[in-house]
């Protein structure tokens, strides 16, 4: 159609692309355009404003690299891939549920690790941490044989492949829940990081005063045929930044019960006080076990990256 005003814009893009075969694709791109023009007038977007929007977008793709993944941090730091997660989980959003954000750092081939056994593969400085984990069908019966990957940051920020100083799989396992639907590690305990501030993110984070610490966390990957694959994180209440997440991760459920011990240690004697336990009941939902992309693939070498932190104001 031959457009008059910017009203017959919409009818006339919403109208060529109702020929979308898809039935699914063709309800998320007639949306997309709805409210993506809706946007515009809403603000009355200005030229100069649509420059900088299409410069934003341009950026977050020179900014992923194969051991950076911008999008993705980009989607955090809006809160969209909470709520993704929140509509999609928990009897699609209905109840409490243990699903949480994926992040860019989860690995495919995690080492098989028997329960019980550490995940520290090379000198990780930090105070020793055992996590026991139960994991559960939602009628509460344990799930025997599942994967579980545990991944986390060490204690200066930095996950091992964005770290070239750390061992390759430093502070990764892949576990098999035993007849009670338990695995068992031992690690060090992590502590937060900030994010990158360098491309658009980072900006928008400025903008906004925001600081750009996620709070210490460690990550799950749960997978067995039959279930839903369950991607978890469990956090540490005592961080400083708990309640102001920069990718709005942290949610009421998944908060942690560090428990912090200044005794003797009896699981291990080579451990000196103060160390860590931690123990989470995680429920997992039925479903298709389907395993993600990774989001990113590379391994970082040279020197250590330099990650600035921002000041919240
Ligand atoms: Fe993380």
């Amino acid at each position: 159609m031959i457009i008059g005003n910017e009203k017959d814009v919409t009818e006339a893009v919403l109208k060529e692309y109702q020929r979308i075969e898809n039935p699914r694709l063709r309800e998320i791109v007639a949306a997309l355009i709805r409210h993506l023009h809706g946007f515009a007038r809403e603000v009355k977007l200005t030229e100069e404003e649509f420059q900088a929007a299409i410069g934003y977008i341009v950026a977050l793709g020179k900014h992923t690299t194969a051991t950076h993944n911008e999008a993705v941090l980009m989607s955090g730091s809006l809160g969209f891939s909470t709520l993704i997660c929140l509509l999609n989980n928990g009897n699609r959003g209905q109840t409490e549920t243990d699903a949480n954000l994926l992040g860019p750092f989860w690995r495919m081939d995690s080492p098989p690790t028997k329960n019980g056994d550490s995940i520290v593969r090379s000198p990780t400085p930090g105070a020793v941490l055992f996590v026991d984990a139960w994991f559960r069908d939602t009628k509460g019966m344990p799930i025997q044989g599942a994967e579980v990957d545990v991944w986390h940051s060490s204690t200066e920020g930095f996950y091992e492949n964005q770290d070239p100083v750390q061992a390759d799989m430093n502070l990764r396992g892949k576990f098999t829940t035993d007849k009670a639907g338990h695995i068992s590690f031992r690690s060090v305990k992590p502590a937060g990081y900030p994010i990158p501030i360098d491309g658009p993110v980072g900006a928008l984070l400025r903008a906004a005063g925001r600081h750009n610490m996620r709070p210490a966390h460690l990550h799950f990957l749960v997978y067995k045929p039959g279930f839903k694959t369950l991607i978890s994180q469990i956090y540490d209440p005592l961080d400083k930044n708990i309640d102001t997440d920069v990718q709005f991760g942290v949610t009421q459920h998944l908060i942690g019960n560090y428990i912090k011990h200044d005794e003797a240690c009896t699981r291990a004697p080579d451990v000196k006080p103060p160390w860590y336990s931690i123990e989470h009941s995680f429920v997992v939902e039925s479903g298709t076990a389907r395993l993600p992309k990774p989001p990113i693939t590379g391994k970082a070498h040279g020197e250590r990256p330099q990650i600035p932190h921002l000041e919240a104001v």
